[in-house]
């Protein structure tokens, strides 16, 4: 996949894109990538690439001539390019999946209240947002979404290693423990070292659910709770499921 990203400030981008397992990729030749920087198309003396918002109101607005001349030298809109924005629409993991199926991405970086509505119109095929939230700089919401895009290239990360994530069955992802099997007087749960694949399944899906349940439950109205999981979410809930999740040394998924 080929990346190339748009902002007033690239050096940002430029240590994420240089080190671990985006470098590994970069030099697997898994993905490319440019930085631009939208300077670089403002050709007044002052290189201006903000001015105040019709109307009023507070903060300035990044001007439409070098937006669109940057863009245009990428190609855009012809190839599919992303405005990162708070008042977009809120990425997700299916989202996600989809951007990672494209050859070439383009990112779009926003400072200050925005960009003029004019490029959004013409030059933008997706107007996402991060989160419900307000960050001060378009740079690290690019760099979440292209994160959350490129580890799903083949390749770039194991297989095995995504079928087990949080999200990738609709649940939250299982605690998971690593030696000392004691720490601290706390036990990893017994099942984990025991050894019973089926019992250590049974036991992930369930702590899954005591999570989900805890944490987002939400989650949970959108996966089949029909069968194995609907009747596991019953025994969560007479459990007490809507309390924090603490499975080390608490026996609280009910399996020893
Ligand atoms: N720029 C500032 N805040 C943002 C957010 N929550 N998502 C995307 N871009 C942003």
């Amino acid at each position: 996949m080929n990346i190339k990203v748009l902002s007033l400030f690239p050096e940002i981008l430029e240590a994420y894109f240089s080190a671990s397992i985006m470098k590994r990729a970069v030099a697997k030749g898994l993905v490319s990538y440019e930085l631009i920087n939208i300077r670089d198309f403002a050709y007044d003396r002052h290189r201006k690439c903000d001015d105040e918002v019709f109307g009023g109101g507070a903060g300035m607005l990044m001007k439409p001539e070098p937006l669109d001349r940057a863009l245009e030298s990428v190609g855009a809109p012809g190839v599919r390019t992303i405005f990162v924005t708070p008042s977009g629409r809120l990425l997700n993991q299916a989202m996600a999946e989809d951007f990672a199926h494209e050859d070439k991405l383009v990112v779009l970086c926003g400072r200050y209240e925005g960009i003029d509505q004019r490029i959004i119109d013409t030059r933008v095929t997706d107007v996402v947002s991060i989160g419900d939230y307000i960050l001060s700089s378009g740079e690290v919401a690019a760099m979440v979404l292209i994160d959350v895009v490129y580890r799903l290239i083949p390749g770039v990360i194991s297989g095995e290693s995504l079928a087990e994530e949080s999200f990738s069955s609709g649940l939250l992802e299982y605690p998971q423990y690593t030696r000392p099997e004691e720490y601290a007087t706390m036990h990893v749960p017994e099942v984990l070292v025991g050894g019973n694949h089926a019992a250590i399944a049974r036991w992930r899906l369930k702590a899954s659910l005591i999570k989900t349940l805890a944490y987002r439950p939400e989650l949970l109205n959108t996966i089949d709770l029909t069968g194995e999981l609907g009747r596991l979410l019953k025994e969560v809930i007479d459990e007490g499921g809507e309390n924090e999740p603490r499975t080390a040394n608490s026996g609280r998924t009910g399996e020893k």
